[in-house]
């Protein structure tokens, strides 16, 4: 098979990896993509490494099957703990979002101060402070867990009242750092950026993983010689674990579109 005809698999703890999706599909409009959501399982952001790298490992298998050609990791708190175990295991191109995250900060960044927001395994696993350091070791990192931010986007409250109180609540912390960069660490995050703005003010830039991640999957595809012929229509097809239900609700929030047939994939 002409591997540029493949498909690109991601996957994501259940819904949110559709704002990964969404990037790939504005930046890569002609790539065929295979979704899977473990939405039987999510969330991940409460559980530990062990069980995150299993079930990702489990993941990356299920989407093999398609014969994908790169697999990107959608779930922030999936690239934090599993990744170095997948690509041990696996030969197919796995691309995270944290490290494209980490990235797009360190560029924006005038005054060395960066905040990161994720779920509490993301910010435990240190990973974005790891990823930065790397890139620039004079750059402090401020980090903290909102692990309020993903049910108040699953129940669509991404604006009004509540939301900006849990937002002031998570982000004063870091507003007294000074920070003038914040990563969006997390699937569901970029739903309530204009919240976060208004929180955190127009000093302060926001970076959306998944934009970056977009950019990054084009270049392993140009690096590979694997991008797919701008003239073919691309198809996509999104496999969920759980009934399809949710997803089929408020997934168009996330993709900016409707969704079309979501299938149920049994044993998980
Ligand atoms: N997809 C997860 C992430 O980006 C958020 C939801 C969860 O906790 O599973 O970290």
């Amino acid at each position: 098979m002409n591997s540029a005809r493949q498909p690109i698999g991601v996957f994501d703890s259940g819904i949110g990896g559709l704002t990964v999706v969404k990037a790939i599909m504005e930046n890569l409009p002609s790539e065929s993509i295979v979704y899977f959501g473990d939405t039987a399982r999510v969330p991940y952001g409460t559980k530990s490494k062990m069980t995150i790298v299993k079930f990702s490992l489990e993941n990356v298998e299920f989407l093999l099957r398609f014969g994908v050609k790169c697999i990107v990791i959608a779930c922030n708190t999936s690239s934090s703990w599993a990744l170095p175990t997948l690509r041990k295991y696996f030969k197919v191109p796995i691309i995270g979002v944290i490290r494209p995250g980490a990235a797009a900060a360190v560029r924006q960044t005038k005054n060395k101060r960066v905040g990161v927001i994720g779920t509490n395994a993301t910010i435990k696993s240190g990973a974005y402070d790891a990823a930065i350091q790397q890139l620039d070791p004079a750059i402090k990192v401020f980090t903290q867990s909102c692990p309020l931010f993903v049910p108040l986007v699953e129940e669509g409250w991404l604006g009004g009242d509540i939301s900006r109180h849990v937002a002031q609540r998570y982000l004063q912390p870091l507003l007294r750092q000074r920070i003038d960069t914040l990563i969006l660490g997390c699937t569901h995050y970029p739903l309530l950026a204009s919240t976060i703005r208004q929180v955190m003010g127009p000093g302060v830039a926001l970076v959306d993983s998944a934009r970056q991640t977009a950019h990054e999957v084009r270049g392993v595809l140009v690096g590979a010689d694997t991008i797919s012929d701008s003239r073919r229509k691309p198809r996509y097809r999104f496999f969920v674990t759980d009934e399809p239900t949710q997803f089929n609700r408020i997934g168009h929030q996330f993709l900016g579109q409707a969704i079309g047939t979501v299938e149920r994939v049994n044993g998980y």
